[in-house]
């Protein structure tokens, strides 16, 4: 908890600091240095990462609830936003093998590697195809099958100041996973999000509400800290902006989105919630137990055309 043990909260709070000026005036370097791949702390095979995507990629249709028969008449001709997808777009190349005209992959961060495991990753994906899904996932790459060759226009990877994709409806589908909780404003994002959809069209979100391994003892202790300070220590980290489910709340409303479902997919126990409220940094103080409890969610927003407004 921050606040019980000042020398260290210090020495913490300074190294942290230190960091992120790396983070904010060499980013790049920040990114090797730390060997982000957006998947996680631990290091992962070719073969589980394939595996990671292909999950990711079947999860966005469960929460969609369209069957793996329909998947690719729902995503045939159809033009895909992802938000942060890592340093591979394996979920992207999986969209357009089933039928997505196009992914534009958009991160605040310059994560893109074209290293041999990311290689292997997409010729694992591109083997576990067949038919037209792999002729078309064979299409995303400048010389068709190679993804060694980099890609083609059917997957564009940019990266933007704020991981803003600037779009301005033209997009059928908008995708994330494990990234909302790391935007450092939330509002801009789900106000690009409403920008870049067409009218009637749908995002889909997996949120991961938990510390990332920035608590100590109770896994709500990492929201303790006052917000000035984990902005220095982690404002140009792209770690957890630490929002809650009423702020997402209030983001998608600002927006103009329509919530069509929203479910959590963790919950923290009572006795880590009572613990911690004493102690929460201003900005969470006030949020309910039930709301505090969220350590993870999925959620569907549609665009509302100008006819169902
Ligand atoms: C935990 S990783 C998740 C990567 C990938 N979606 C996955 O499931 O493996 C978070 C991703 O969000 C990106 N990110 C952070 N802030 C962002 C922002 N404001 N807009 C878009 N992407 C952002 C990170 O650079 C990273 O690619």
């Amino acid at each position: 908890m921050y606040g019980q043990n000042p020398i260290d909260d210090a020495k913490r709070a300074i190294r942290a600091i230190v960091t992120d000026q790396l983070a904010h005036w060499a980013p790049s370097l920040y990114v090797k240095l730390t060997g982000q791949t957006g998947r996680g702390a631990q290091e992962d095979s070719p073969l589980e990462a394939a595996q990671y995507f292909r999950n990711c990629f079947k999860d966005y249709f469960d929460i969609l609830q369209i069957e793996r028969e329909n998947i690719t008449a729902f995503l045939s001709g159809r033009h895909v936003l992802e938000y942060g997808p890592g340093d591979v777009p394996g979920v992207g190349l999986l969209m357009v093998a089933h039928g997505a005209e196009s992914v534009i992959c958009i991160d605040r961060f310059p994560l893109l590697a074209l290293s041999p495991k990311n290689i292997e990753i997409m010729e694992l994906l591109l083997e576990s195809l067949s038919g037209d899904a792999r002729l078309r996932a064979e299409d995303c790459f400048l010389i068709k099958g190679k993804p060694s060759s980099g890609f083609s226009p059917r997957i564009r990877y940019l990266v933007r100041p704020n991981g803003l994709s600037g779009l301005r409806g033209t997009v059928d589908l908008v995708i994330s996973r494990a990234v909302l909780e790391h935007v450092n404003d939330l509002f801009a994002t789900f106000a690009d999000m409403h920008e870049a959809l067409r009218d009637n069209c749908l995002a889909v979100h997996d949120v991961d509400l938990k510390s990332h391994g920035l608590h100590r003892k109770n896994p709500l202790d990492f929201l303790t800290w006052p917000l000035y300070l984990w902005a220095w220590m982690y404002g140009h980290k792209g770690v957890p902006n630490r929002w809650r489910i009423n702020y997402y709340r209030e983001a998608i409303s600002a927006s103009g989105l329509e919530l069509l479902l929203m479910y959590p997919t963790l919950l923290a126990e009572e006795k880590d919630i009572a613990e911690v409220r004493a102690h929460l940094a201003l900005p969470f103080r006030n949020i309910s137990d039930e709301d505090l409890a969220w350590l993870g969610f999925r959620m569907v927003l549609q665009k509302k055309g100008v006819e169902n407004t």
